[in-house]
């Protein structure tokens, strides 16, 4: 492990020197004074005094040398459709939306939230955001009104850019009706709503004087420039929604200089990745591993970034691999949900395309198991790297870093720490560092690296209360994940300590779950719990006491009642967090002070030991779930 394990140390020992050299892989038009600020912990502020600006770096910078190389390539297999756009073709569009932008009134530091499917223009408005320093804040577009409104208020955006609809299996998604409604619902509405017409949705209603349709207004800015923003280097390019233990999702801000330089640098050391080669992440944009690498570190580093809207699995499951052979797809990086979704698929796809391009598929988001590791690695006959990271961090903590060094991986591993990352396993209660293969809960030893979030958007309070505060002993960021490490500095994930689940890679607090649950008139009190599932790794289940038992009498009546909350959760939340079942008792199982015993409810329902439950007020609750359960 010889120049792995000497960048590492390097990066531990030497962080300013570290950086600093990492620092000169992006363009900064004011150097910086220095390299890090932590005279305010938890707080860091990376290359302070350094002005730069993302979108320089992702589109501008590339002009001399590579204007005529694609920059994305988006596919659609929902509208069967391929777009392709060079540097300088990126360069005329994000130029045309910051235009745009700018005549509605958004200049520094104003937000605009975007709430768009898997098309062009959103790279477009999430380019031309950061261009004129505006801070942009994606909401996946699987989330409702509710969850849109929440966001709205919290971020309170200028300007909204949405589309009329977005497709899923062939299956038109409107997207402009859920805007409205949660500018109703919201108490800060944006004054313009921007919309990218695809014509998909044919009776899509408009309100004059603030509904703006992206094409007319595009066509006015056809030829401007509008120069780059400089801005300091903390100056946030982003806020990004992501779960956590409350109802209330975090706005995760990230800066700009630390961001731009992480992703930079990950591109080479860790992806492998050189500039002019062909990256495919099939992430969505709306969350970070879109954010991170469908767009911002493959446009900084020069590659070319495949953009894919649609399943895996459509229009056969060699959709991707066509792709590869097509683009000749150097990496890619997908997560393990997909891979599992293709595995029940016949494996001769795997073969049917030339993939002797592709050197790596990562793999992220949730824990990679065996079984599907090597079916896709030998089916492929490429590398799988697992890698694990977070919204918070945007660039993975722990992963191989084959730019570095090809060094030998275990399975059921993400390797090793990431350069930067000081890394600690503490145990729960003591906080002292536990020993090889003991479970602790991994902790970042501040100041977190470039590139990871600065603070909860509009709340340092919490941010500190959030990820600093678990252990007397020491201020350290909780990941809020269990993991050990085996002898070989190899780490493995175990698992949240928190209530989060990750369904599908994607992740979800059971508390908001529980509050859409509530949301229904007949619902006294409900729990969500996560359930091992082979395909999603997770799904939510919930466990609901009902007010009044009639409407469950009979077991169609159930059903009906069943449909009725998993709606409520639609509506409310999105669907990606609706209960895979409600299960309708009379009581909950609970501690004699009142706490929820989720645990012992998910070991239940995994068909697992339920542990001790001394101090379980009343054993009749456990004994109904499991009623209801073999029902
Ligand atoms: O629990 C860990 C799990 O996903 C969480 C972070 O999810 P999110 O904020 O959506 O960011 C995903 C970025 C890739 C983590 O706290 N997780 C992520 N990667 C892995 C993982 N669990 C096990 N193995 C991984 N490789």
């Amino acid at each position: 492990m010889g120049s792995y394990q000497k960048f590492y140390d390097q990066s531990i020992t030497q962080p300013d020197a570290f950086w600093a050299s990492q620092a000169a892989r992006i363009d900064w038009v004011k150097p910086f004074r220095k390299v890090c600020d932590f005279s305010k912990p938890p707080f860091a502020r990376w290359f302070v005094g350094g002005e730069t600006n993302i979108c320089y770096n992702a589109i501008d910078r590339h002009l001399a040398t590579r204007a005529d190389q694609n920059a994305l390539v988006w596919i659609s297999s929902e509208v069967e459709q391929t777009k392709k756009y060079t540097y300088r073709d990126l360069f005329d569009e994000v130029n045309r939306f910051a235009a745009v932008l700018k005549t509605l009134g958004v200049g520094k530091g104003d937000r605009v939230l975007i709430y768009m499917p898997m098309i062009p223009e959103a790279v477009f408005a999430m380019l031309a955001t950061v261009r004129i320093g505006a801070i942009h804040s994606v909401v996946f577009g699987g989330f409702a009104a509710a969850s849109l409104a929440a966001r709205i208020d919290d971020a309170q955006p200028k300007v909204m850019i949405t589309a009329d609809a977005g497709s899923r299996m062939g299956k038109i998604i409107p997207l402009k009706p859920l805007t409205d409604e949660s500018i109703k619902l919201s108490r800060s509405p944006p004054k313009y709503v921007v919309i990218v017409n695809r014509g998909l949705d044919k009776g899509m209603s408009t309100i004059p004087g603030r509904d703006m349709d992206y094409s007319v207004l595009r066509n006015k800015h056809l030829d401007d420039v509008v120069p780059c923003e400089w801005v300091e280097s903390s100056h946030p390019s982003y806020i990004l929604y992501t779960s956590g233990t409350t109802g209330k999702p975090k706005g995760v801000q990230r800066d700009t200089g630390g961001y731009a330089v992480a992703l930079a640098a990950s591109m080479p050391n860790i992806f492998a990745t050189q500039p002019g080669q062909v990256y495919f992440c099939t992430s969505d944009i709306g969350w970070v591993v879109g954010h991170s690498y469908i767009i911002y570190a493959p446009l900084i580093n020069g590659s070319t970034t495949i953009m894919y809207d649609g399943l895996p699995i459509r229009p056969d499951a060699g959709v991707w691999w066509n792709i590869v052979e097509q683009y000749k797809v150097s990496v890619m990086f997908s997560s393990p949900t997909a891979i599992r979704v293709l595995k029940k698929h016949d494996p001769a796809y795997l073969k049917k395309y030339d993939v002797s391009s592709l050197r790596y598929l990562f793999l992220a988001g949730e824990p990679l198991d065996q079984p599907t590791s090597d079916w896709i690695e030998k089916g492929l006959g490429v590398k799988v790297i697992d890698n694990y990271w977070q919204t918070e961090t945007g660039w993975p903590i722990l992963s191989a870093e084959p730019g570095i060094e090809e060094t030998p991986r275990k399975l059921g591993s993400p390797s090793f720490a990431s350069y930067g990352y000081k890394l600690k396993l503490k145990h729960e209660e003591t906080g002292r560092q536990v020993g090889p293969n003991e479970k602790g809960v991994l902790c970042i030893v501040p100041p977190l690296p470039p590139g990871c979030m600065s603070t909860i958007w509009g709340d340092d309070a919490r941010f500190v209360k959030t990820y600093f505060t678990t252990f007397k002993d020491e201020q350290v960021y909780t990941t809020f994940d269990w993991a050990t490490c085996d002898a070989d500095g190899y780490y493995f994930i175990m698992g949240r300590t928190d209530d989060v689940i990750n369904v599908a890679g994607h992740r979800l607090g059971t508390r908001e779950i529980e509050e859409a649950v509530q949301m229904h008139s007949n619902i006294a009190e409900v729990a969500v719990i996560g359930v091992a599932d082979q395909l999603k790794g997770q799904v939510p289940v919930a466990f609901a006491v009902v007010k009044d038992t009639s409407k469950i009498g009979t077991p169609a009546l159930a059903a009906a009642h069943e449909k009725e909350v998993m709606a409520m959760v639609d509506k409310e939340l999105g669907a990606i967090g609706r209960p895979s079942h409600v299960y309708f008792v009379t009581l909950l199982p609970k501690t004699r002070s009142g706490k929820l015993l989720r645990r012992a409810i998910q070991a239940l329902c995994e068909g697992r030991d339920t542990g001790d439950l001394t101090t379980m007020e009343d054993p009749a609750a456990l004994e109904q779930l499991k009623a209801a359960i073999a029902k």
